[in-house]
C-alpha cells in the first residue's frame, strides 16, 4: 500500500485539486483508493459533494476520539472504481489544541489507520496549509510525499522549512518517509519564470542524489498540470474532473499523472 501525503504548507498550490483528481484517476485505472481529508477547511470533502451534515465520523473524531480510520470512510460513486474518503469537518481546527497534552500525538493517525486494517492500493492524504500537528500526523503515517508547486517567483519560498519538516519526521518518527516527487500545478509553459523555477528545482534535487535526505530520490514529475478552468469549476459541482469534464485538459493531465505515479519504481 502506498500512502502519499500531498504536502506544502503554502495554500493555493494545488494540494486538494491533486488529491481528489489523482485519487479519482487511480480509481478509474482500477486501483482502490482512500482519500483522507486532514484540512479543517474540508475543501476536499466538499469537492466530492459531501455536505457537513452527511458526515458521521470525521477525521476530527478519528484523531480525538480514537476511532479507527476505517470507520470514517464514505464511498464515492465513480464508475467502476473504488474510491472512499475519510471526510473532514471544520472542528478539526481545534484538534491541535485538544491533543496538545496527549503523549505520542504525532502517531494517532497511523495508529487509527492500523487499528482496523485499511485494504487499499493507495491512501492519499490532503494536508492542511501548515506545519502543525495535523501535518505531522500525515507525515508520520505516510510512506511518501508529493509536493505540489506553482512555478511562480515565490514558489521556492518556504521550501527549506518544508524539507526540514520531512527530515525531522523521518529522523524521529518515520524512517521510511521519502519525498517521491514534485508536481508543477497551474502550469503555464509560456511564462518566462516557469523555466527558471523548474531549473532551480531540478538542480536542487540533483545535488541531493546519493545523499541521505528524504528527497534524495525525488523526481520532478514529467507530467505537469496545466492551468485549466474546468479544474477550478469542478468543486462547485461536487465532482472530480472525470465526472465534471472528462474531455478537458485537466482530466487528461491527471490521467497521465496517475500513469506516471503507477510506474514509479519502489524505494531502494
Ligand atoms: N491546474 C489548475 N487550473 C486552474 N485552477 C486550479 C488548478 N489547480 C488548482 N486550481 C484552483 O486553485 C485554487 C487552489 O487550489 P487547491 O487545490 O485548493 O490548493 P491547496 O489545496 O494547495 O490550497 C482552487 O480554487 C483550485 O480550484
Ligand atoms: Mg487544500
Amino acid at each position: 500500500m502506498r500512502i502519499i501525503a500531498l504536502f506544502n504548507q503554502k495554500g493555493g498550490v494545488g494540494k486538494t485539486t491533486t488529491t481528489v483528481n489523482l485519487g479519482a484517476a487511480l480509481a478509474e485505472a482500477g486501483k482502490s483508493v482512500v482519500l483522507v481529508d486532514l484540512d479543517p477547511q474540508a475543501n476536499m470533502t466538499t469537492h466530492l459533494g459531501i455536505e457537513p451534515e452527511a458526515v458521521h465520523i470525521s477525521t476530527y473524531r478519528v484523531l480525538t476520539d480514537g476511532i479507527p480510520l476505517h470507520e470514517s470512510l464514505i464511498r464515492i460513486p465513480l464508475g467502476t472504481g473504488h474510491l472512499h474518503i475519510a471526510p473532514s469537518t471544520t472542528d478539526l481546527a481545534v484538534a491541535e489544541q485538544e491533543l496538545v497534552a496527549v503523549p505520542q500525538r504525532e502517531l494517532i493517525l497511523r495508529k487509527m489507520a492500523q487499528a482496523q486494517n485499511i485494504s487499499a492500493d493507495f491512501v492519499l492524504i490532503d494536508c492542511p496549509p501548515s506545519l502543525g500537528l495535523l501535518t505531522l500526523n500525515a507525515l508520520t503515517y505516510a510512506t511518501e510525499v508529493i509536493i505540489p508547486l506553482q512555478a511562480h517567483f515565490l514558489a521556492l519560498q518556504g521550501m527549506a522549512k518544508l524539507l526540514e519538516t520531512t527530515a525531522l519526521v523521518r529522523q524521529s518518527l518515520n524512517p521510511a518517509l521519502r519525498i517521491s516527487g514534485i508536481l508543477f500545478c497551474q502550469f503555464e509553459s509560456a511564462a518566462k519564470l516557469t523555466g527558471e523555477v523548474t531549473g532551480e528545482v531540478e538542480s536542487f534535487l540533483a545535488e541531493a542524489r546519493g545523499k541521505n535526505h528524504p528527497w534524495s530520490e525525488a523526481v520532478v514529475f514529467e507530467t505537469t498540470i496545466r492551468r485549466n478552468i474546468k479544474l477550478a469549476e469542478a468543486p462547485s459541482y461536487g465532482q472530480s474532473i472525470f465526472q465534471y469534464a472528462p474531455n478537458s485538459a485537466g482530466a487528461a493531465d491527471y490521467s497521465v499523472l496517475a500513469e506516471e505515479v503507477l510506474k514509479m519504481p519502489p524505494p531502494r
